[in-house]
C-alpha cells in the first residue's frame, strides 16, 4: 500500500540518474530504501534536474533516466509499494528552491564541501547551478514535508542545511515545514574505493577497477574484489586509520550479510587475504547476480518502467500541490483562477 495515509512517517530520498548505480549507493542508499517501503509512505525520487549541472547529453540524461529507474525497480522497490517520481516532471521543486534560496546565505553554499570538491573539477564549467544545487536538494526534501531522509554520509552536510533552511523559514513565515531527520545506515553509509580506499566508490573513479556496479557481470564482480588494494599485513582486521582496504572490505561484506565486525575477525583468523577476498566476493555475487538478472528484465521494459514513474509521479504531484499552496500562501504570493 502507498496510499497517503495521515500517521505514517513520510520518507523522501533521491539519487540522480547517473547511469549505472554502484555497491556504495546501492548501501548507502537504494537497500535501506526497500526496507524501508515497506513500513512507511515513501518518495523516491529520481532527480534529473540536478544531473544537468555537470556536461551532459541529453539523450543520455534520457537513456539514463530508464535505466537508474529499472535499476531501483531491480533492488526491489515495488512501484506498488512506494512512489517513484521524475524531479522534472513535478511542479514546485524549482519553485520551492527559489524561494528558499532567498533565504539562505550564500557564505552557507560556499562553504559546502561537495560544491568546493566539484567546483575545482569543472572549473571550466563553473555554473551557478552548482553552488546552487544544496537548495534545489533542500526543496526535493521539505517539499514532501518529509519526516526521514535516507542518505549515505556524503550527504550529511546538505542535510544539515535542509534542517536550517526549514527553520528559517518556519520562523520568518510561521510553522509550514517539517524539519527532516537524516537516516545515516551504520553499515555501508560509505563504500570505499577498491583501489583508492580512502576515496569513496565513485561513477567518476578514474580507476574503475575500485568501482562494482549492481549490474557488473559476476566475473567482472569477483576480477575487481580479487584486485582490491589492500596492504602487506595478512590480519584481517577493522582499523580504517591503517587498513583503510581491508576494513572497507569489512564494511562490505557486513553491510551485505549482517555480520559484525568482531565475528568477521574472528572467522578469518589466521586465514590470508585471498581466502578474505574471495568471502567477500561470494558474498557480493550472491547478493548482485539476482539485480542483474531482474535489471535486464526490466530495461527491455520500456513501458513498464514509464507507467512506474507516472504512477509515481501523480501521487509526488499531489502531495507538492498541497504544501505549495501554503508555502505559497505564507510567503505572500497570489493566484488568480
Ligand atoms: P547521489 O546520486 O550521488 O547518491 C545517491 C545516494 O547514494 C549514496 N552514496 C553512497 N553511500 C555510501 N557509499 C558511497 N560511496 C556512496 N556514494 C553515494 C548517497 O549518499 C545518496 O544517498 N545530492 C544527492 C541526490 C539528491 C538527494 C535529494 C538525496 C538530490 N535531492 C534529496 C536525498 C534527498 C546525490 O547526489 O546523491
Amino acid at each position: 500500500m502507498n496510499g497517503e495515509s495521515e500517521n505514517r512517517k513520510v520518507v523522501l530520498t533521491c539519487a540522480q540518474p547517473t547511469g549505472k548505480l554502484h555497491l556504495g549507493n546501492y548501501l548507502g542508499a537504494v537497500k535501506n530504501w526497500v526496507e524501508m517501503s515497506e513500513k512507511y509512505e515513501c518518495y523516491f525520487g529520481v532527480v534529473d534536474m540536478h544531473a544537468i549541472t555537470i556536461p551532459y547529453v541529453p539523450a543520455d540524461l534520457k537513456k539514463n533516466v530508464y535505466e537508474c529507474t529499472a535499476q531501483y525497480m531491480a533492488c526491489g522497490l515495488d512501484p506498488e509499494k512506494c512512489n517513484l517520481f521524475l524531479q522534472s516532471s513535478i511542479v514546485g521543486h524549482a519553485e520551492l528552491a527559489w524561494i528558499l534560496g532567498c533565504i539562505c546565505p550564500l557564505g552557507q553554499l560556499e562553504r559546502m564541501t561537495q560544491y568546493k570538491d566539484k567546483a575545482s573539477k569543472h572549473k571550466e564549467n563553473l555554473n551557478s547551478g552548482l553552488l546552487y544545487y544544496p537548495v534545489l536538494m533542500a526543496s526535493d526534501i521539505l517539499i514532501y514535508n518529509a519526516d526521514v531522509v535516507p542518505v549515505g554520509e556524503d550527504q550529511k552536510q546538505h542535510i544539515e542545511l535542509t534542517r536550517d533552511l526549514a527553520q528559517k523559514f518556519n520562523s520568518r513565515y510561521s510553522d509550514t515545514f517539517k524539519i527532516p531527520e537524516p537516516y545515516i545506515p551504520q553499515a555501508g553509509a560509505r563504500i570505499m574505493s577498491l583501489q583508492t580506499p580512502t576515496s569513496k566508490m565513485s561513477k567518476s573513479d578514474p580507476n574503475q577497477n575500485g568501482t562494482l556496479y549492481i549490474t557488473d557481470d559476476p566475473a567482472v564482480l569477483r576480477k575487481k574484489i580479487m584486485s582490491a588494494v589492500t596492504d602487506s599485513d595478512s590480519e584481517v582486521r577493522y582499523d580504517i586509520e591503517n587498513k583503510a582496504g581491508v576494513s572497507n572490505l569489512m564494511s562490505i561484506m557486513s553491510a551485505l550479510s549482517g555480520k559484525s565486525f568482531d565475528d568477521i575477525e574472528t572467522e578469518f583468523k589466521g586465514k590470508g587475504y585471498g581466502d578474505f577476498k574471495k568471502a567477500v566476493a561470494d558474498v557480493v555475487v550472491d547478493a548482485l547476480a539476482p539485480v542483474r538478472e531482474k535489471f535486464l528484465e526490466i530495461s527491455a521494459d520500456k513501458k513498464r518502467i514509464e507507467s512506474a514513474l507516472a504512477k509515481g509521479n501523480q501521487a509526488a504531484q499531489r502531495r507538492v500541490n498541497r504544501l505549495m499552496s501554503k508555502v505559497y500562501r505564507k510567503v505572500g504570493f497570489m493566484r488568480f483562477e
